[in-house]
């Protein structure tokens, strides 16, 4: 009963220690680097990583695609769909150019093309549709000044931990 008591005024005790701790340093941050005192809420990522993370999902979307786990793959789609209307949201003028209307006439037809094979399940028109995706990435590339990034079928997984082919 005693020790009860003690472990839930420790407890407490540690509760309010670290917290203000927590909040000390939270004020200390905030004097010394104003502009990252509220970093988690400014945090905006960056065209280069919502591209990665994109180019990410293209790769396993491949392997999915071609293993026949279509779920997998309609969920990558769905993920690099998500991806452009980051950059949709994030950098809508990209160095002074309008990638958010860019988007929808580049990527909207072979997307929507990609989805139907998906759904159809039929790995020919999938991989056909693929390229087609890639086609686009490779188009909105070039309209921008980086015809050096050239988006192509995948050679290797990108993850051997994840299992692309059907369950
Ligand atoms: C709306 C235009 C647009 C579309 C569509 C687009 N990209 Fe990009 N992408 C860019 C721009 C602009 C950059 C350069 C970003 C920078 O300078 O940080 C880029 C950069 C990249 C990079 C380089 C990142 C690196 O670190 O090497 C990769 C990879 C990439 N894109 C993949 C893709 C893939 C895959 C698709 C299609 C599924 C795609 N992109 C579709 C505009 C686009």
């Amino acid at each position: 009963m005693w020790m009860k008591k003690m472990n839930r005024l420790f407890s407490i005790f540690f509760f309010i220690t670290c917290s203000c701790l927590a909040n000390a340093a939270g004020d200390a941050l905030a004097d010394i680097h104003p502009e990252l005192s509220d970093a988690s809420q400014n945090y905006s990522p960056g065209m280069g990583e919502i591209m990665a993370g994109i180019q990410l999902r293209h790769a396993k979307l491949w392997y999915a695609g071609t293993g026949g786990n279509w779920k997998l793959a309609k969920y990558e789609l769905d993920e690099i769909l998500e991806g452009l209307e980051d950059v949709k949201k994030y950098h809508p003028d990209f160095e002074g150019r309008p990638l958010a209307e860019m988007i929808g006439p580049i990527t909207s037809e072979p997307a929507e093309k990609l989805a139907k094979a998906i759904q159809a399940r039929q790995k020919v028109l999938f991989m056909k549709s693929f390229d087609g995706l890639s086609q686009a990435c490779n188009t909105c590339h070039t309209a921008n000044g980086f015809d050096f990034i050239y988006i192509q079928r995948p050679v290797t997984q990108p993850f051997t931990n994840q299992r692309y082919k059907k369950l």
